[in-house]
């Protein structure tokens, strides 16, 4: 059994989540071994710069996982699935999950706590298109594999939607910039389960820290819970000018910009996850405030639009 003094294996930790869990770890003074692909490239580095050990491996190769996984107290695992030209390939996201799972295993690390999604389940139709439905599969494929895996402890967080994603930087929901306004499916009333990526990374630190009161806990995630017209006038006021909350068909978002992937978001305007910020506080994890997230991180964006 490694000490408690053992490092954590954080994956995904030049992205957001592995990024997040790999701060606040490190915060919290834990060692963190971050598995990445490249140590030459600037994301790794600024890993590196947290304190964490590089240790260079990849999803797709089990031999560099279970050397990576050694001596670990604990793993951190988040996928991507990769993008092809036929679309997002959801079978290698669920490979790669299982490589960890099983490569961890192998190893003997005695606790795996897995980002999955806010209503990860069997799904056949959705609104939205096949690939909410893909991914949602996908998730629960892997969140099986994690339950069935023998670790003597196993958490599994379901992040609902990202507040990241409202960055106009990543052209999500601003296809036109700032000066362009929102573009969406989701529908003014639409009520979203909105998660920060650094409440995601506190929740992974705080199953680590207690293994036993986490063990076999499927944590539905959110940090606040809004509607698009609340959103709207959060981001309206931190970025400083008006941003009505859009009231678009698909074929108008699209006219608008809005990316392919966009009209998944026809799900949270019937059910959409079923995350609520209640289930995070009963473990007494902190929660950002949207308006909150907003002032931290749109900052530079309302310079901007004012520069
Ligand atoms: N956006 C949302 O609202 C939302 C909500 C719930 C769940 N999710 C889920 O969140 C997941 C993505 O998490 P994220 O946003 O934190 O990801 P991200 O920021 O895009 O980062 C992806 C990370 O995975 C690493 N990676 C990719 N392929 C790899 C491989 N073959 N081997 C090793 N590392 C690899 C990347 O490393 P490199 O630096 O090497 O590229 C990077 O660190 C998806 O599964 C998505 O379904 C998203």
């Amino acid at each position: 059994m490694p000490a408690p003094s053992a490092p954590v294996l954080v994956t995904g930790a030049t992205g957001k989540q592995g990024g997040a869990t790999a701060r606040a770890l490190r915060a919290a003074g834990v060692p963190v071994g971050a598995l990445v692909r490249d140590p030459a490239t600037d994301r790794a580095r600024a890993v590196e710069a947290l304190g964490a050990e590089l240790v260079t491996g990849d999803l797709h190769d089990r031999e560099s996982l279970i050397q990576a996984a050694k001596g670990a107290r604990a793993v951190f695992s988040v996928q991507i699935a990769p993008l092809t030209a036929g679309g997002f390939d959801f079978d290698a996201e669920v490979a790669q999950a299982v490589n960890l799972i099983d490569s961890a295993k192998a190893a003997g690390v005695p606790q795996f706590v897995q980002t999955s999604t806010s209503g990860a389940g069997r799904h056949t139709e959705m609104p939205g298109g096949e690939a909410v439905a893909l991914t949602l599969n996908a998730k629960a494929a892997i969140e099986e594999h994690v339950r069935t895996a023998g670790f003597p402890h196993w958490t599994i967080l379901k992040p609902s939607f990202f507040m990241e994603n409202f960055l106009p930087s990543m052209t999500f929901l601003f296809p036109r910039g700032v000066a362009g306004g929102l573009v969406s499916v989701i529908k003014p009333q639409t009520r979203v389960s909105l998660v920060a990526t650094d409440d995601i990374g506190g929740a992974a630190a705080a199953a680590i820290a207690t293994p036993e009161r986490f063990d076999g806990v499927a944590l539905e995630l959110a940090s606040d819970y809004l509607s698009m017209t609340e959103i709207a006038a959060v981001l309206s006021r931190v970025l400083g000018t008006p941003l009505p909350a859009p009231d678009m068909t698909e074929e108008q978002a699209l006219a608008a910009g809005m990316p392919a992937m966009g009209a998944s978001h026809k799900w949270l305007n019937v059910s959409g996850p079923p995350a609520r910020p209640e289930s995070a506080r009963e473990f007494g994890l902190a929660l950002t405030g949207f308006e909150e997230w907003a002032r931290q991180h749109l900052r530079a964006e309302r310079l901007r639009t004012r520069g």
